[in-house]
């Protein structure tokens, strides 16, 4: 298996193409369904940005050079969650056309509310826990990721893996997704140069965050794979597309159908 084969692979599950934004567009959700579908992206995204002890992982791996490219992608991500954060806060906002959100600066203080309007709309699903405001679907996800806390070579090709699932779902899926439902559906009056839209700015395009991750990322998985490993890579890779549409399953069918 060549990385190109992988990235194939990855372009062409159901996850890629998941109809989630699609249908957010289509849908026009209110308020407090757009506040519930970002606590669970914003979720989702928090727990693929710590590196954990990947890089310990690979350094141990002797993958000195791919151990650096995932520090540097690690090291990119600081601050998207306060990023994130405010555009989330904002267009709750404007979809209200009240402030439900006063302080869009505040990270903490806008995960909260998010969550909350997750527990009121979500709360009531099989094995939601209220306590964490998540679903198993949630916590699946973040158990996939969780693996970077281990740095045994098995882990490590898992999470190999997974890194291209997620870099190319962010380039090519969740990203674009964002940018269709919350600029180019025209739903909400915003546009990529509000100053509460830096998150979309800095992430989408061929000059954005996610492009240049998807591009290292790929750099990553070619100095890595060989036939002792594609078997593990790709279970990584399975396991983030897999957690990550079962997911979106769940908050399609409970927010926007
Ligand atoms: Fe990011
Ligand atoms: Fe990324």
């Amino acid at each position: 298996m060549q990385a190109q084969d992988l990235v194939n692979h990855i372009r062409g599950h159901r996850c890629y193409d998941h109809p989630l934004f699609r249908d957010w567009a289509a849908v026009e959700p209110d308020a407090e369904t757009i506040g519930a579908l970002f606590h669970h992206i914003q979720r989702l995204c928090a727990c693929t940005r710590p590196a954990l002890n990947f890089e310990n992982g690979l350094a141990r791996l002797e993958h000195n050079e791919e151990s650096e490219i995932l520090a540097s992608i690690v090291k990119s991500e600081a601050d998207h969650g306060l990023q994130l954060a405010a555009m989330a806060a904002h267009t709750v906002n404007r979809r209200s056309g009240k402030q439900l959100f006063t302080r869009l600066s505040d990270q903490q203080a806008v995960e909260a509310q998010l969550a909350a309007y997750s527990r009121r709309k979500l709360g009531g699903l099989p094995g939601y826990n209220a306590a964490t405001s998540s679903l198993p679907e949630d916590r699946r996800v973040s158990e996939v990721f969780g693996r970077r806390a281990s740095v045994d070579a098995e882990s490590t090709y898992l999470n190999i893996g997974a890194l291209l699932a997620i870099e190319l779902l962010a380039n090519g899926h969740i990203i674009p997704g964002e940018v269709h439902c919350l600029l180019d559906a025209g739903l909400y009056g915003l546009d990529i140069e509000d100053p509460e839209m830096e998150y979309l700015k800095e992430h989408a395009g061929e000059a954005g965050a996610e492009n240049w991750h998807e591009r290292e990322a790929i750099r990553a998985v070619e100095g890595v794979l060989d036939l002792s490993n594609e078997h593990l890579v790709l279970h990584g890779a399975n396991d983030c597309l897999d957690s990550i549409a079962a997911l979106w399953d769940v908050l399609d069918k409970g927010l926007l159908t």
